[in-house]
């Protein structure tokens, strides 16, 4: 385990700024696990992601909740697939959405982390938001897997 120092937010903005932040870290084969009640902001921070994964000269990509459709799929320097636990029965539902392809061909953005957790890999970070006033979060990042810790580390500020 290896909690990075949680972000503090005061706005929607800041929070797509945290998103973006790690879209231009990302790299194929990460696993990110969003967890935090409703409307505490994880389809805005994968906006973000998705902004900051976006290659130079491209269009921003439309990013919505996954909820119905269970995965969206974003272009960009890496491909990124945007899941949503929230509606999943269980693990064995990620399994047969083909979660074991979709990090072998990019990386994996999962809000509702906490529902599936068993069936994700141990190499995840895990970001947790909590709700500290109308528009302010903290944004929680847990790495737990070798690889994943290294990611926290690209996510610093300054690295
Ligand atoms: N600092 C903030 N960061 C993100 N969203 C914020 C912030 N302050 C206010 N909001 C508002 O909170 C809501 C967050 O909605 P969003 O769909 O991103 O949440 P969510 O966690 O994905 O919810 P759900 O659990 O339903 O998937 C939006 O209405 C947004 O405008
Ligand atoms: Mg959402």
């Amino acid at each position: 385990m290896n909690p990075a120092d949680p972000i503090h937010v005061n706005s929607v903005d800041q929070t797509l700024a945290f998103g973006r932040r790690i879209g231009t870290a990302l790299a194929p084969g990460w696993v990110i696990g969003l967890v935090g009640p409703l409307g505490v902001g994880k389809t805005h921070l994968v906006k973000g992601i998705a902004d900051g994964n976006r290659a130079a000269g491209h269009p921003a990509v439309e990013v919505t909740s996954p909820t119905f459709v269970l995965v969206n799929e974003y272009a960009g320097r890496v491909r990124i697939y945007h899941l949503d636990a929230f509606r999943l029965l269980s693990g064995a539902d990620l399994d047969e959405l083909g979660l074991e392809e979709m990090i072998a061909t990019g990386a994996v953005v999962i809000e509702w982390a906490d529902r599936v957790a068993e069936a994700l890999p141990t190499d995840r970070l895990t970001i947790t938001g909590q709700s500290t006033g109308e528009t302010s979060r903290t944004w929680t990042t847990v790495a737990t897997g070798s690889s994943a810790v290294d990611w926290c580390e690209a996510l610093r500020p300054g690295s």
